[in-house]
């Protein structure tokens, strides 16, 4: 049986569909067969970031309306052997798929697979709310500012009405030099302002942005972290990546001074 977790986030914007990604691959590469759904109807660019648009024959509304079977259109992904993604239809608004169409998807996958990840339109729209209805249990994504934290606030609190097994929290895009002189919130701070659980810290990089947000160099310090999220999702308890340790001792200080700079 499939573990099935959304991927949401109140702003737009804060790297959730990088994260489906790079999770995804994460924890193929563990052993586990993961699926990814992209359920942001009109607004999908899961197959982008994956480089697998070339590869999308049939999607996620074929299967509804009967053009073809649920194996027909998933797409087995290039680099990762046991990772899957259900592509969605950039032709459909989130209003014209039924919800009942995306549980009865979720059920034909739930044998094939062990982590099924939804990558959730933003907002708190009926994408949302079909998605969440559709998860088992639900990570919040937010980035390191107020107006993001604000928005992820008001979601765990929707997602609280709902009988999740779990609500999570990732902060995105920190930067440990500036936690270090205090213009940044810290993980700790995140977690007491939202009363709620982190499972992942991942560093604001160029590498991220350079990798197109897939496959992401081993030498990275996003790499270190998505392997630490990976752990932690599936229940090893692996710890939160710090983000200020590269900033800390002497070259620690030389890295802070030439970031300042730049
Ligand atoms: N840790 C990071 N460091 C640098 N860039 C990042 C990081 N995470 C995400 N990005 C970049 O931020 C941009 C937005 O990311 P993404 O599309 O994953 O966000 P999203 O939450 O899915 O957006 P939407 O709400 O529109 O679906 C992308 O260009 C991505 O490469
Ligand atoms: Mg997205």
């Amino acid at each position: 049986m499939a573990k099935k977790i959304v991927i949401t986030s109140g702003k737009g914007g804060v790297g959730k569909t990088t994260i489906t990604a790079n999770l995804g691959a994460m924890i193929s590469d563990m052993g586990y067969r993961v699926a990814l759904i992209d359920i942001d109807f009109g607004l999908n660019n899961l197959d982008v970031v994956m480089g697998l648009n070339n590869y999308v024959t049939y999607d996620m509304c074929d299967v509804f309306e009967g053009r073809c079977r649920i194996k027909q259109a998933l797409i087995k992904d290039v680099k990762h052997n046991n990772l899957y993604l259900m592509p969605s239809d950039k032709m459909k608004s989130a209003s014209m798929v039924s919800g009942q169409n995306v549980k009865l998807l979720l059920e034909g996958l739930n044998s094939f697979f062990d982590y099924i990840f939804l990558d959730c339109p933003a907002g708190i729209d009926v994408g949302f709310h079909r998605a969440v209805a559709c998860a088992e249990s639900a990570i919040v994504v937010l980035t390191p500012n107020m107006s993001s934290i604000r928005d992820a606030d008001k979601v765990v609190s929707i997602l609280k009405s709902y009988k999740l097994d779990k609500i999570n929290l990732i902060l995105n895009r920190a930067r440990g030099d500036l936690m270090l002189r205090e213009q940044m919130i810290t993980p700790k701070d995140a977690e007491n302002i939202l009363k709620t659980e982190l499972i992942g810290v991942l560093p604001e990089e160029d590498d991220v942005f350079l990798s197109c947000g897939y496959c992401l160099p081993k030498k990275s310090q996003s790499y270190k972290a998505y392997k630490l999220l990976a752990g932690n999702i599936v229940g090893a308890k692996k710890g939160l990546f710090d983000v200020t340790d590269r900033y800390t001792g002497f070259l620690g200080s030389i890295r802070r001074s030439i970031k300042k700079g730049l």
